[in-house]
């Protein structure tokens, strides 16, 4: 079993009938999925999910898990979600697969944000391997761009590739951009200005909201919750 399910398994065992669960995105969360349409079928668990992407839904409708529309939803139990990168506080950096400001939504309507991941994500300071993602309206790319500046960052709108000419557009029509703004020493400090730029729908540095991580590796599955950490 590789690192990634072992994260996502353990997440998923948290999920108890009657719970509404925030799924999140990206290939460790895969695997939480996997356990959850298993756990349906062997012990007939019944529970609702929400979910953050396209890409969910489409996994969530193949795999026979129930989903809510997020617009109907006041409070979840619990969101499990992945990261790109997980600093001891268990901030994060999120939005590798342009998921995040509907990640974002979600993880806040829960009572209880859990990581999966494995250790790789894992690092001292924010911003050490990944540019945090955001997603802009279209009429704020010129202003989001000059306060990244402003900021000391430089913004690189992501490019679709192969299937697609121009850039990546989210699920919900905006544009994903990466500012590259070097090693986050004051993750908050930054979150507050880019939660001030008018028309930059979100953006994927996640402070404060995980309450627990589920990280697999070499020694097994940690789980590290607020600042206590254990060998599963
Ligand atoms: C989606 O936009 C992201 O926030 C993912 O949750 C994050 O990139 C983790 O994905 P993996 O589990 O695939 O590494």
């Amino acid at each position: 079993m590789n690192f990634k399910q072992q994260a996502g398994i353990a997440a998923a065992n948290l999920v108890q009938s009657g719970m509404g669960v925030g799924l999140g995105t990206g290939s460790t969360v895969f695997f939480a999925l996997e356990r959850l349409a298993e756990r349906q079928k062997t012990e007939n668990l019944k529970f609702f999910g929400v979910s953050t992407s396209f890409s969910t839904t489409l996994l969530c409708r193949k795999m026979g898990i129930e989903l809510k529309d997020c617009s109907s939803i006041s409070h979840l139990d619990l969101a499990i979600d992945g990261a790109d990168e997980i600093d001891p506080n268990l901030n994060l950096i999120k939005g590798r697969g342009a998921a995040h400001l509907l990640e974002k939504i979600v993880a806040s309507l829960a009572s209880k944000l859990v990581i999966v991941a494995d250790s790789a994500k894992k690092v001292k300071n924010l911003g050490e391997k990944f540019p945090v993602p955001l997603e802009i309206m279209p009429a704020a790319l010129g202003l989001t761009e000059a306060r990244i500046k402003s900021l000391g960052g430089t913004l690189e709108i992501r490019m679709a590739g192969a299937s697609k000419d121009g850039p990546v557009i989210s699920d919900s029509g905006n544009i994903i951009a990466d500012a590259k703004l070097g090693l986050i020493k004051d993750p908050v400090a930054l979150c507050k200005e880019l939660d001030y730029i008018p028309g930059l729908a979100g953006h994927g540095l996640f402070i404060g909201l995980a309450k627990e991580a589920f990280i697999a590796g070499e020694a097994g599955v940690e789980c590290i919750v607020s600042n206590a950490s254990i060998i599963l």
